[in-house]
């Protein structure tokens, strides 16, 4: 077993005290994480407060050198950081790899973005008598120090969509990454510590969720970029209104199956790709399939061709290639799961498929005819489970998408380009994916939600944009 530092200020640190992490599926430990002192955590916090001007002031050389590092390092340790998620998380170690490659993808995207960024908008002022002689120079400024808050879904991706926007733009950084899972975080600062990045600019403290009050209310923090659940975010926007907080929170994403989706290919594309990712991650995206709205003309033909490919996914050891669905983060979410299935059952919905618990692994599930008002229809439920629905018609079933308090992404499967126009215009989400599922995601989109789901976007020109401000130079008593 391993036992784990945190990063101080691009130092490696041990505090007093340490916690074990476990793998979900077995409940082996999996390495044991140092926890910093109050103190380490102050000295985290001043430094990186202290860096911000010089970090800023960085040149993008420098920056994007060290982006392009990680990602050469995250190429090169891929198949470990990959079992290092998959024992963490509980992760399918084939889906855990995708993760890694994504998260070079973002490192290597930031380096590109670092070095074309912020150039600067000029405008010529003198369309005024007043401002003959003028020009305004606009450049984008850090906010100040980010305090990223990671979730245990996708460890170190989600981390790398913290990180590796701060460090394009020169915003200093300070990770707290999920107390189940901070395992990838802290080689992602074994990996940062490579680097010639000033000392200060980035730490990784693995502080428990009942010491972050104190950082969220820390003045030296005034951006937080949370990703996590529904409540946690809120409450944190809530507590520090002033403070520029972007919130990545749930979703209860619908795929909407239109009637000209209706060849032999087309539904069986239809069916391959939600069963596989309303059961990816054991369903725990935000972004995962939980609602099917399906028309009526294809409905019939489709649900069959639904649940024979989720009795398909195979349900395992996440160590294992073969595996498709891992166990849930831990027992206790499966039980969640599996008490929201048993409600909507004794409500009267017809259980498809799976609805059987072992240990923190929970069967790839499909339900039909769920009740409104049962918490499985409204809530997210973050697990290896999806509901059918059928509508009539292009309004209906948009309407169906919109019935519901969450908005982060929908996926429309249709042929037909107007109405993927007219559900871009109609569906209150932060992204609508046309022929595909809700859950496709380029880590260069925009990704953020509507309604619930949250403010502010990710993605990372869009994360760049988030952690920093426009601020206007204007030159007076020019030749223009
Ligand atoms: C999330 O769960 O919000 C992230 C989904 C993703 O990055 O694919």
């Amino acid at each position: 077993m391993t036992s784990h530092a945190f990063w101080i200020a691009g130092r490696e640190a041990t505090g007093d005290e340490t916690f074990d992490v476990t793998n979900p599926y077995d409940g082996r430990t999996v390495g044991t994480v140092s926890v910093p002192t109050e103190a380490q955590v102050e000295e985290a916090v001043a430094a990186a407060h202290a860096v911000r001007d010089e970090f800023a002031a960085t040149p993008a050389h420098v920056r994007a050198a060290a982006l392009d590092h990680v990602a050469r390092r995250l190429t090169e340790r891929t198949e470990e950081i990959a079992q290092l998620i998959s024992a963490e998380n509980g992760k399918p170690v084939k889906w855990a790899r995708g993760e890694v490659g994504r998260a070079i993808s973002v490192f290597r995207l930031a380096a590109e973005e670092a070095r074309r960024w912020n150039a600067g908008e000029a405008q010529r002022l003198d369309t005024d008598q007043g401002g003959t002689g003028r020009l305004a120079l606009t450049r984008r400024v850090p906010r100040g120090v980010v305090l990223g808050i990671a979730p245990f879904n996708f460890p170190l991706n989600l981390s790398a969509h913290k990180v590796a926007p701060a460090i394009a733009v020169g915003a200093p950084i300070i990770l707290k990454p999920a107390p189940a899972t901070p395992i990838s975080s802290l080689v992602l600062g074994e990996i940062l510590a490579e680097t010639d990045l000033p000392a200060g600019s980035w730490s990784v403290l693995t502080v428990p969720n009942d010491r972050m009050p104190a950082l969220v209310q820390d003045e030296r923090l005034p951006v937080i970029s949370f990703t996590g659940s529904g409540p946690v975010g809120w409450s944190i926007r809530d507590s520090v209104p002033r403070k520029h907080c972007t919130l990545e929170l749930g979703g209860n994403a619908a795929a909407v199956v239109l009637a000209d989706w209706a060849s032999e290919q087309d539904l069986d594309w239809a069916a391959t790709r939600i069963a596989t990712f309303s059961n990816y991650q054991g369903g725990q995206s935000c972004i995962s399939v939980q609602r099917v709205i399906a028309d009526a003309a294809v409905y019939d033909r489709l649900l069959p061709l639904i649940v024979e490919k989720v009795e398909a996914q195979v349900t395992g050891d996440p160590s294992d290639d073969a595996t498709d669905v891992g166990p849930l983060v831990s027992e206790d979410a499966a039980r969640r799961v599996e008490a929201w299935v048993d409600e909507a059952v004794k409500a009267g919905a017809e259980l498809l498929t799976g609805g059987t618990r072992d240990g923190a692994t929970y069967a790839p599930t499909v339900l039909a005819g769920v009740p409104e008002g049962v918490t499985l229809s409204c809530e997210e439920v973050f697990g290896p489970v999806l509901t059918v629905q059928r509508t009539e018609g292009e309004e209906e079933a948009f309407a169906a998408v919109n019935d519901s308090p969450y908005g982060l992404q929908a996926g429309v499967f249709t042929h037909d380009l107007r109405t993927a126009f007219r559900a871009h215009r109609a569906l209150e989400v932060g992204g609508v994916i046309v022929g595909d599922v809700p859950s496709y995601r380029a880590d260069q989109m925009p990704y953020g939600g509507a309604k619930q789901s949250g403010v502010g976007r990710e993605g990372v020109r869009y994360a760049m944009d988030d952690y920093t401000y426009e601020r206007v130079l204007v030159m007076t008593g020019l030749a223009l």
